[in-house]
């Protein structure tokens, strides 16, 4: 699904800014819940996704909980980090006009887990714990996250009508790849290729 790997260059990064990671990753996580969140007020009427999101929604708080622990047992200090390019980059491939809205938004969404869930898996072996479990953890989540999105993207696409899930994830997942392996000055859980900040 995702167009390309995570750059080893990224991972290398990942070892030298744990704690800008950790503290990024806790937004990441907080902003999957209120993502979720605002699907079901969007989408109200569907009972069944308003049960799933809310899962799921809670799941992420709970990863929340988890990343703010570890900062604290970490001694990590609290920074306010500006988010990376990436939700808003993707977020400029969603339609306006529903219903192809909401399959663009679902597709976006499995996008984001699936990501998250690559970069899970590569940084498990490269840490020690207690980052090494967290990670290793968060992983599994993330890919089942990735599923469902991806489900309810295809269940929207055949009922509605609004066209083809598999070739709107294809065309989205373009511009995935370029937010996440691009040269990128700032580092964050979803940023690009580590490049020093131009001076
Ligand atoms: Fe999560
Ligand atoms: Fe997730």
């Amino acid at each position: 699904m995702l167009l390309s790997p995570t750059p080893a260059a990224w991972f290398a990064a990942a070892g030298e800014h744990w704690q800008e990671l950790l503290l990024d990753h806790a937004n990441c996580e907080k902003k999957a819940a209120s993502t979720a969140l605002a699907l079901m007020f969007s989408y109200a009427e569907d009972t069944s996704l308003a049960l799933r999101l809310s899962r799921l929604a809670r799941e992420e708080l709970r990863h929340f909980e988890q990343v703010q622990k570890l900062l604290r047992e970490l001694g990590v200090p609290h920074q306010r980090l500006s988010p990376s390019r990436y939700a808003e980059g993707l977020r400029r491939c969603v339609r306006s006009r529903e219903p192809e809205r909401r399959l663009d938004l679902l597709l976006v969404g499995a996008l984001i887990e699936m990501r998250s869930c690559e970069r899970f898996a590569g940084l498990v072996p490269r840490f020690d714990e207690p980052l090494r479990s967290l990670y290793d953890g968060l992983r599994a989540s993330e890919a089942r996250h990735g599923e469902l999105y991806l489900q309810l993207a295809e269940a929207h696409a055949s009922r509605s009508g609004c066209g083809d899930a598999a070739q709107r994830l294809a065309a989205i997942a373009v511009v995935e790849s370029e937010l996440a392996t691009a040269p990128d000055p700032l580092f964050r859980f979803h940023s690009g290729t580590p490049v020093s900040p131009a001076h």
